[in-house]
Formats: structure tokens, C-alpha cells, sequence
């Protein structure tokens, strides 16, 4: 019943010549802004249809906003920020609003992507405080840290971004290499 409804339904319209709405106004899809500028103006009347083709370029200016900026009233640890990681969460922080940081390692500024970090930072604003401790020495941690809460603003976030790489069969490995290994990761986590 429905099926036979529809047909004429369809035969009736095909018949009639149905034609959409007129007048059409087609615009091609890299002209979409002109579409709705067009749709803007006052006294038009008529259908605007925009056009696809396969393989056509479009190109798209957005803007995104990102989900979470970092107070710049608070500090953020990252320890190992001055490796390979660190450096790339350092830089993404400060992207996002962070404004003063404290990167931790045990050898401090040395490498030249360090130093190169510390001054591009500095630049932007950025305060960077570097230190040097091992995060699985606890004592010598609590010391540096104490000294310096008293001179920055609250901490709000602490990253781990540490390894001390001693690659290593189990039966191979010495002593040494275990706990370089596990210190920063397990004990200084
Ligand atoms: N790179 C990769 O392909 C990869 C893949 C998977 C996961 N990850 C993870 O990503 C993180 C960072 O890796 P990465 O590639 O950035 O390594 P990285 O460049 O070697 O940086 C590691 C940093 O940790 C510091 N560090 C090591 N032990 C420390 C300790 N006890 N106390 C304080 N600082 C310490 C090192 O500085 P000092 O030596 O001066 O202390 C260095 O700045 C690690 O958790 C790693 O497991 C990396």
C-alpha cells in the first residue's frame, strides 16, 4: 500500500516536472564564504546549493581553541625536562600559558638543545628554573626544592619525563644498572 503510494506519489511529481526552488543559486565549494555572504543579504530569495566535486581543493581556515591553558600564577615540574621529551612538554606548556617551569636533571644545562631551550623560553617570558638532582634521592629532592618553592609561585603540576637508559638482558645486567635504571622512574616517581 505504502510502495503503491510512493509510486504515484513519484509519477505524479515526475510528471509534473517538479523543479526545486527557484531561483538556484549554485556556487562552487572553494566559494562557500561568498555562499554565505550571499545568504546575508536582504530581498534574496531562491535556493542556495553548493557544489562537491571528487578531488576538488578546499581550502580551510579554523581557528582551534585548546581544551586547557596553564595558570600563569603556578609552577609546573618536569623532571627530565631538558631531555628529548621534557623539552618538547616545556615548550607545549609554555604554548598553553605556562609561565615559569622547573626542569630537573640530574646533569643540568649541558647539552646545546638545553641551553637552546632555556634561552628560547627566556625570550618568550618564560621563567625557567633548571635543577640539578637525581629525583630518586629523596633527601637531596626535598633540600633544592624547599629552597625554591620559597622564591616561586605555587606548584601545580609535576610531569615525569626521566630515564636513565641501561638497556640490558636481565642476566646481563649488573647491579648498577638495575637501580640507575629503576631509580628514576620507581623511586623518583
Ligand atoms: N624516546 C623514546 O623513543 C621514548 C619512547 C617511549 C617512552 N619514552 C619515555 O619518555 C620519557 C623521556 O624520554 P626521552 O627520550 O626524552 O629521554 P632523554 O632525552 O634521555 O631525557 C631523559 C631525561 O631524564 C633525566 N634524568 C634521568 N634520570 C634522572 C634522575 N634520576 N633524576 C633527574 N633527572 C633524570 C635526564 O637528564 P640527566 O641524565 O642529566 O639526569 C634527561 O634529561 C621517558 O619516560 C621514556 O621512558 C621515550
Amino acid at each position: 500500500m505504502a510502495c503503491k503510494d510512493f509510486q504515484e506519489a513519484m509519477k505524479t511529481g515526475l510528471e509534473a516536472q517538479l523543479r526545486p526552488p527557484q531561483p538556484l543559486h549554485v556556487f562552487q565549494a572553494e566559494q562557500t564564504e561568498a555562499a554565505f555572504r550571499h545568504f546575508q543579504e536582504a530581498n534574496v530569495i531562491g535556493k542556495k546549493v553548493v557544489e562537491l566535486h571528487p578531488g576538488m581543493t578546499l581550502v580551510v581556515n579554523f581557528q582551534t581553541k585548546a581544551r586547557y591553558n596553564f595558570p600563569a600564577d603556578a609552577t609546573n615540574i618536569v623532571a627530565g625536562g631538558l631531555g628529548g621529551l621534557g623539552r618538547s612538554f616545556a615548550r607545549w606548556m609554555a604554548s598553553r600559558g605556562a609561565r615559569n617551569l622547573v626542569l630537573v636533571s640530574r646533569s643540568s644545562i649541558k647539552s646545546n638543545a638545553a641551553k637552546a631551550l632555556v634561552s628560547e623560553l627566556g625570550m618568550q617570558g618564560v621563567c625557567v628554573a633548571t635543577l640539578q638532582v637525581d629525583i630518586g634521592d629523596m633527601t637531596s629532592l626535598s633540600h633544592v626544592l624547599d629552597d625554591l618553592t620559597k622564591s616561586i609561585p605555587p606548584i601545580r603540576g609535576c610531569f615525569q619525563a626521566t630515564v636513565a637508559l641501561r638497556d640490558n638482558l636481565f642476566e646481563n645486567m649488573t647491579h648498577e644498572d638495575w637501580v640507575v635504571s629503576t631509580r628514576s622512574k620507581v623511586t623518583g616517581s
